[in-house]
């Protein structure tokens, strides 16, 4: 009995009165902007809250070789504003060997740390579920990618920054199109989603967008041809969403110049530019907003949950449930940019 309520008592000392006094912040997988926005944020509520900060270098790569630096609120002054990661960041292949875990499970010991912040997408939450599975690391999850496809968060760090980006790119090739009479296929990123292909390809009046969530249909990408030859149409954009066949935007060019030969075809990719630039307002607020309430979780002892905002609310989601594949593509969106686009 009374051994017992002495666990008991630990557990409830542990959860509510063991203060975190120390833990590790590290940015992960491809970089997006707003991700400095979102180190200094984490680093400044920790000092607020008197924790102690590190920072590990490339990603799960530093933490497996001991390659950190101390943070402190001025050691992240000037950062808010700028695009990348002071932190620097990678997809690191140690860290999925069990040796390349063991290395970091030691240097996380060392360093004394209660747990780690983790700015990045689907990759970085795969790889921090296995460390807390494996060492109960406690870990809290932002989500940091342009693709925007992560569940538990309407929007993810980068992705605002990235369609503004890619808009102001594609309104200049809208000039030499619009100039030369020409059609243009123009490539966007967004790995497996057409989150990036969607928004921008309404926002830049795109006659067509080819998505993998709709299969990138050529079907009927030639009836808005043909629906645009009847308007009397000279010169059109279309948005190609980046595939797994690096070489699928080509071949859809290539079609289309065979059905229309009248036309003078061109592709354009926009590529990593999309990734880097000054994080947008929305991406910076975003980010400050999602570091603090991050080690607000983690001072609650959450773990294994990643930060998002859904509907203005903040929310935890699991990180196992934030990376299943997010639902659907807004059909709304397709709809209407199925009725004003020709
Ligand atoms: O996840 C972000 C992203 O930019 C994707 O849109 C793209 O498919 C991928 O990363 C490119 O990765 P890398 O920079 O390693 O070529």
């Amino acid at each position: 009995m009374i051994l017992i309520s002495n666990y008991k008592m630990f557990v409830f000392l542990k959860k509510n009165i063991m203060n975190l006094r120390k833990i590790a912040v590290i940015t992960s997988g491809g970089d997006s902007p707003g991700m400095n926005a979102a180190i200094r944020a984490v680093v400044r509520s920790a000092y607020f809250y008197s924790i102690k900060c590190v920072g590990f270098i490339s990603g799960y790569q530093g933490l497996i070789e001991d390659k950190f630096i101390k943070l402190n609120p001025r050691k992240v002054k000037n950062i808010i504003y700028r695009g990348g990661t002071i932190l620097k960041t990678a997809r690191s292949k140690d860290f999925y060997t069990k040796e390349g875990r063991l290395k970091a499970y030691k240097n996380y010991k060392k360093l004394k740390l209660d747990g780690i912040v983790i700015i990045g997408g689907e990759g970085s939450f795969n790889g921090a579920m296995i460390f807390n599975k494996e060492y109960n690391i406690p870990i809290i999850g932002i989500p940091g990618t342009i693709d925007n496809d992560i569940i538990g968060t309407d929007i993810t760090i980068g992705y605002d920054t990235a369609l503004n980006t890619a808009i102001e790119a594609i309104d200049k090739i809208r000039d030499t199109a619009t100039s030369h009479n020409r059609l243009f296929f123009i490539e966007v990123m967004g790995r497996n989603s057409g989150y990036i292909a969607l928004n921008t390809g309404i926002a830049t009046g795109a006659l067509n967008i080819l998505m993998p969530e709709e299969n990138y249909n050529i079907t009927n990408l030639f009836k808005s041809i043909d629906k645009g030859n009847k308007e009397g149409k000279s010169s059109s954009i279309i948005i190609v969403s980046e595939s797994k066949d690096t070489n699928l935007v080509y071949d859809i060019a290539e079609k289309t110049k065979i059905k229309y030969p009248k036309y003078d075809v061109k592709v354009s990719i926009l590529g990593h530019i999309q990734r880097g630039g000054n994080p947008t307002c929305t991406d910076r607020v975003l980010a400050s907003i999602l570091g603090v309430h991050a080690v607000e979780a983690l001072k609650k002892h959450k773990t294994n949950y990643m930060v998002g905002i859904k509907d203005n609310k903040i929310i935890l989601t699991k990180l196992k449930d934030a990376i299943k594949k997010k639902s659907k593509i807004d059909k709304e969106l397709i709809r209407i940019a199925n009725i004003i686009s020709f």
